[in-house]
């Protein structure tokens, strides 16, 4: 049933005339080439390409080798990870090079067991980094191959463990031929560009000929996603700012939602709305607006408020054990999440 290359040969030629344009992909030209995709692919991990577009260049100007970056600390990575989401993965990132470094003489593995051994490298980033890094062959499935393939060969795809399995022994087939590296980006690009969940472009799809949903007419079908019912959160954020212009910041825990990264001092996030303050207690505190965000399993609106110098509350607040006084100039160089940097914008500079 499956002939790999009744694949491999369209797709790896409209791959070559067709690819986007990305930065990780003019990795080859570098000496140090697996550990620019291995940077990408930490970066890609649940975000999108273009947004990974506006971190990539500016991370490795900043630490353009394993050496380099192996010698950051948390919140230099942090700082500039600020805004890309999922901080974790920037802190294992840092502690995979950290080991590569020590323990691997500075050298990314090729070994797909050995990467998944790494902190934040699981299945799909060993592979993905072993075929593109290495050019090796590999199970590297993301949703776009899952899609691409599942369509090909009309597989079924209401059991999603099943198909997803089924998915990889085919990629590994397909990369066990020919060029790994082209082959797996090709299917990434056909299923982020053509073969899209909706209306696919199959007419100018390079697979079609062999395409059993293309010949059976049956492009209907996509991953069925299980629709979520995401909570909604509420707390506070408060401004609290010196006599000299600076704001209290503390880092949040070591471990968990956004950890490590520096934040404004919040409340607990809680699912009932807060009662609104007794005007009493508003007296030197001011509501400013509100900031809503999304994480991926909860939303969440938080009350800015701006917590007066002179207020008799501020000579009453015990200062947080991570806590910094920061000035709005300096709050750049934090590693701020995104949703910290909306309550900053309530700062006038
Ligand atoms: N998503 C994950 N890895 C990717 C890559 N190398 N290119 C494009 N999208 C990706």
């Amino acid at each position: 049933m499956y002939k790999p290359n009744d694949i491999t040969y369209p797709l790896i030629s409209w791959y070559k005339s067709n690819k986007r344009n990305l930065p990780w992909r003019n990795a080859f030209n570098h000496e140090n080439a697996p550990y620019r995709i291995l940077v990408s692919e930490f970066m890609l991990q649940q975000t999108t390409v273009a947004t990974v577009l506006n971190y990539y260049d500016r991370f490795l100007e900043r630490w353009p080798r394993n050496e380099d970056l192996s010698n950051a600390t948390e919140d230099e990575v942090l700082e500039i990870w600020s805004g890309l989401g999922y901080y974790s993965r920037g802190i294992n990132l840092l502690k995979t090079s950290k080991i590569i470094f020590n323990d691997y003489a500075n050298k990314i593995p090729k070994n797909i067991d050995v990467l998944k051994t790494f902190p934040g490298i699981g299945e799909y980033m060993s592979s993905a980094i072993a075929s593109i890094a290495y050019n090796l062959p590999s199970k590297a499935v993301d949703t776009n191959i899952q899609r691409v393939i599942t369509r090909y060969y009309q597989l079924d795809f209401k059991n999603a463990v099943r198909n997803r399995k089924t998915v990889q022994d085919i990629v590994l087939l397909l990369t066990a031929n020919d060029s790994p590296r082209d082959l797996i980006q090709g299917l990434m690009d056909l299923g982020s560009s053509l073969c899209i969940p909706r209306l696919p472009h199959c007419e100018k799809c390079p697979l079609k000929k062999g395409c059993h949903s293309y010949k059976n007419s049956k492009f209907e079908f996509t991953l069925k996603k299980i629709k979520k019912i995401i909570p909604q959160r509420y707390g506070r954020v408060y401004l609290i700012e010196r006599s000299d212009g600076s704001y209290l910041l503390e880092k949040r825990a070591e471990n968990g939602l956004l950890a490590k990264t520096y934040q404004f001092p919040t409340t607990d996030w809680c699912e009932t709305k807060p009662l609104p303050d007794s005007p009493k207690s508003h007296q030197e505190m001011q509501v400013v607006g509100k900031v809503n965000h999304k994480f991926s399993h909860f939303t969440l609106e938080l009350t800015v408020i701006k917590v007066d110098n002179k207020s008799e509350d501020l000579q009453n607040i015990v200062m947080p054990e991570n806590g910094i006084w920061k000035k709005p100039n300096q709050l750049d160089q934090l590693g701020l999440s995104s949703l910290m940097r909306k309550a900053s914008k309530y700062i006038e500079v």
